[in-house]
This record gives structure tokens, C-alpha cells and sequence, in this order.
């Protein structure tokens, strides 16, 4: 188990108990997290899961793929901080990580 936290759009913070090896996306899903939404299940073919990490986990998480960085380009509000919550995998090494909301997914 990992501890994920979730920054809300209104500042509020969600910690939660995370599966080593589910998605970010996945936990955000089942914890009801607010915009994050997951629609392709994690195929990477939706962007509805993107998400701002942390500027202290942003350099611990495996560089993006280049389609991953494509989805993000059509995201809603992308910035440095951008991945999909989809390709973000729990881990020991992510016990921890903190993730904000994007205002919106479309
Ligand atoms: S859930 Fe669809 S791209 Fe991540």
C-alpha cells in the first residue's frame, strides 16, 4: 500500500490508500476524485485522466511516452507539471505522491 493525496479544485486535500500497481487514474476513480475520470479505462486513447503531479514526484516517475505527451498537448490547461493518471503506476517508490485536479477534462 502507497498513500496518494489528491489536491481538490477548491484546495482541499484527499489522502488515500493506494495498490501497489494500480493506475493513479484507478484510485482516483474508485475514491470518487473530482475530474478525474478515466473514460478508456487506461488505454490511453481518452485524456480524461490527466493530472498536475507534484514538482517533487514530477522527476521520480518514468518519462512520459510520446504518445502520452500528444494526449496531453489536446489536454484541457496542460503545463509542465501534466501526466495521465493512467500511466502512473503505484509503487513503493511513489508512497506518497501528490497530484492536483485540473479545472476540467474537456
Ligand atoms: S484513462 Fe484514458 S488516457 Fe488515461
Amino acid at each position: 500500500m502507497a498513500k496518494v493525496t489528491f489536491i481538490q479544485l477548491n484546495g482541499d486535500t484527499v489522502m488515500v490508500d493506494a495498490e501497489f500497481g494500480q493506475s493513479v487514474m484507478e484510485v482516483a476513480v474508485n475514491e470518487g476524485i473530482e475530474n478525474i475520470i478515466g473514460e478508456c479505462g487506461g488505454t490511453m486513447s481518452c485524456g480524461t485522466c490527466h493530472c498536475y503531479v507534484d514538482k517533487d514526484w514530477l522527476n521520480k516517475l518514468d518519462s512520459p511516452s510520446e504518445l502520452e505527451l500528444a494526449i496531453l498537448e489536446g489536454s484541457v490547461e496542460p503545463n509542465q507539471f501534466s501526466r495521465l493518471s493512467c500511466q502512473i503506476r503505484v509503487s513503493n517508490a511513489l508512497d506518497g505522491l501528490i497530484v492536483s485536479v485540473p479545472s476540467a477534462q474537456f
